[in-house]
């Protein structure tokens, strides 16, 4: 295959490996899938190499480099998805702010949001294939070179979480300058939420033209919100994504999983479990067994192992991922950690997690 062919979406190998696509069905397949958040990331030598003196954003902007990093964890471990190397931050950017990536402090917005006026700098209609037709040809390339073996997860940030970067301008304990806008200004708030739920469903709809077999929402800070915010200023734009992404599936007559990861959201379990997501991503801080009765099967979950139990000693591993499995049960499950991968964790172990999950859930299907 020519290199301009390997960036047209289709003609995509044959799947070999749908064990995740399965279990985000509901169903069961002959092992528990897993993968890992920030599964392409700083704990992998090869990672560090690579990224080593380029500029994080730059490399976002290279579909052959976004290619390799979300390869390189699929050549080391039998994860059973892959997901794109892209940021969430690459939404506000294409909106028209600017993010660099700081290094030592994380990513940085030189000029946030400060006042509703300044919602008047945004672009409020983003020509996706544009702004980030980029994101869409890295995902056509890695569906290609991926041969089939795993399907490839496109994502983005969820509104919310994209606001409070776009107002804090960076990493924040207390985001109280972006709680700030809700208490002080809801009714700008929910102007721009609604400004990036509209970015945020053609972004997904691009992702998934482009050869996305399965979505992520990222609401990684629900946790800050209580749950009347929750229900005022994330859920509702949540669930529209979810609503608006699927209505223009049946035009199409495609059929991606699309999953939720509300980031310490306990209290909106059940609420999540309603909505129109197939799969709910689970932090660590909540128990298996609750979480199956909470959600009353309407959904498959993913999680939720504390990513700190990668610290351990691998044969610890082992137990927690057993006691894991015991609490989730086999079918529409994804195993997965409560949260990404930290930099300074041994890839070993991370080898040690898939493999007991691997194991474990084998064992637990064949005994059924
Ligand atoms: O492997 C994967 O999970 C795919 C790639 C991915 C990245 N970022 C790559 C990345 C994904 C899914 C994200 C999402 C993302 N980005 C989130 C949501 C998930 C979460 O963690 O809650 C958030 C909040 C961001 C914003 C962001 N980007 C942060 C907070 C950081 C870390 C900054 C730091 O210095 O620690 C980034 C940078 C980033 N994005 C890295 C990676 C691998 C590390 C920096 C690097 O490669 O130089």
């Amino acid at each position: 295959m020519s290199k301009g062919e390997l960036i047209i979406p289709q003609d995509f190998p044959v799947l070999q490996n749908d064990t995740f696509l399965k279990a985000a069905r509901g169903e069961e397949g002959h092992h528990v899938p897993v993968w890992c958040m920030r599964q392409a990331g700083r704990y992998l030598p090869e990672f560090r190499e690579f990224r080593a003196g380029k500029d994080f954003f730059e490399t976002c902007r290279s579909p052959e480099a976004c290619c390799e990093l979300t390869l390189q964890p699929l050549r080391r471990f039998a994860f059973d998805a892959a997901i794109i190397f892209s940021d969430i931050l690459v939404v506000p950017q294409a909106m028209g702010m600017d993010v660099q990536m700081v290094a030592g402090k994380g990513p940085t917005f030189p000029e946030p949001l400060k006042e509703p006026e300044d919602l008047q700098r945004l672009r409020s209609k983003v020509d996706v294939d544009k702004e980030l037709g980029y994101v869409f040809r890295a995902i056509t390339l890695t569906r290609h070179k991926i041969q089939g073996k795993v399907p490839l997860i496109g994502f983005t940030g969820a509104p919310w979480t994209l606001m409070s970067y776009m107002i804090e301008g960076g990493g924040s304990s207390t985001h109280s300058k972006a709680k700030r806008w809700l208490y002080q200004h809801p009714e700008a708030s929910h102007m721009l939420l609604k400004m990036l739920t509209d970015v945020i469903v053609e972004y997904l709809l691009g992702q998934v033209a482009a050869g996305a077999q399965a979505l992520q929402v990222f609401e990684s800070h629900a946790g800050i919100l209580g749950p009347l915010q929750f229900q005022e200023f994330s859920l509702p734009y949540l669930d529209d994504i979810a609503r608006r992404v699927k209505e223009r599936f049946k035009e199409t007559q495609q059929e991606v999983p699309m999953i939720v990861f509300a980031k310490d959201a306990h209290y909106a379990l059940e609420a999540l479990s309603q909505s129109h997501y197939q799969v709910v991503g689970l932090d660590w801080t909540i128990d298996p067994r609750s979480a199956r009765d909470r959600t009353a099967g309407k959904v498959s979950v993913q999680g939720n192992m504390d990513p700190c139990a990668l610290y351990a000693p691998k044969e610890c591993i082992s137990d927690t991922v057993r006691t894991m499995l015991e609490g989730f049960g086999t079918r529409g499950y994804i195993a997965n950690l409560g949260h990404g991968l930290y930099p300074d964790m041994d890839p070993e172990h991370v080898g040690a997690f898939v493999e007991a999950v691997h194991r474990h859930s084998k064992l637990m299907i064949k005994q059924k």
